[in-house]
């Protein structure tokens, strides 16, 4: 038993969605969420910045004593995990990665798939690679999709223009004939009604969140170091605390969300 929270981190707002299954998921597990809202999107920046940037997230959290961290960041988990779990080796660290290619793996039939996500996570190859090793004779179509991050900040999900930039990013995955589409970015579920109306029913969607907070559960349970606890939720960014207040209240049902702005940039 432990009743020490789980970290999660994310580049600002969107790893909500990851919150959002851990809550459902984990009743008894505390969280501490950090959106870096001063320095999103991570999805075009190099390599070495998001690892000195989620570097320090990570010792902010560990500075809220958690047992465990999730990286709900896609543009993180693709591009750092390796080096992230080298600079804190003791840490359990799950990632988005791996779950969203257990999910993708179950659900192709013709093993045919698509990934979209940042610039970042699409270059890094990770999906692909990590979706290979489970079977080589995959067909992996990848796809950046920058716009979609900002369609989400600024509220424009159920929308034809929503729509009308989805089919535009996916003309061609659509033409590959692909049953199966990872959602290889925070935001990306927000947008996903929009998604599957551009895409049709015959291509299902992956939300990796889901099995990331299933495989948490798991690590926990492996451990023995659940918490047995009435779970608290506490909020940190590093800018607009005002908007995550709103998220936290209408995404996640957080009746007074507790949310602090950090000076990230001193971790
Ligand atoms: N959180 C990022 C991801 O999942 C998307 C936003 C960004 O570019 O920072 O890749």
């Amino acid at each position: 038993m432990d009743n020490r929270p789980i970290g999660i981190f994310d580049s600002g707002l969107g790893g909500l969605t990851v919150v959002k299954e851990v809550m459902k998921q984990l009743t008894n597990e505390s969280i501490v969420y950090f959106g870096d809202t001063a320095r999103v999107p991570y999805g075009n920046k190099s390599k070495s910045t998001v690892t000195k940037f989620s570097a320090q997230i990570i010792r902010f959290l560990l500075s809220k004593d958690v047992k465990a961290i999730i990286i709900a960041c896609n543009t993180v988990n693709s591009n750092c995990a390796i080096e992230l779990r080298e600079l804190f080796p003791e840490l359990m660290i799950e990632g988005v990665v791996g779950p969203g290619v257990i999910m993708a793996s179950r659900a192709t039939k013709n093993g045919r798939i698509g990934v979209i996500g940042t610039e970042g996570t699409v270059k890094s190859g990770r999906y692909a690679e990590r979706l290979r090793e489970i079977h080589p004779e995959y067909q992996i179509f990848s796809k950046a999709c920058p716009l979609f991050v900002p369609l989400v900040e600024d509220g424009w999900t159920n929308t034809e223009v929503a729509k009308m930039v989805i089919a535009t990013y996916l003309n061609e995955l659509l033409e590959e004939d692909i049953d199966t589409l990872i959602l290889g970015c925070t935001h990306y579920p927000i947008l996903s009604e929009d998604i599957q109306a551009v895409v049709g029913k015959h291509i299902k969607l992956i939300n990796p969140a889901n099995e990331t907070a299933y495989q948490m559960g798991l690590h926990l349970l492996q451990e023995n170091i659940q918490a047995v606890a009435i779970p608290s939720y506490h909020f940190y960014v590093s800018d607009h605390k005002e908007q995550m207040q709103d998220m936290a209240k209408m995404f996640l049902g957080c009746k007074t969300p507790d949310v602090i702005e950090v000076d990230i940039e001193k971790y």
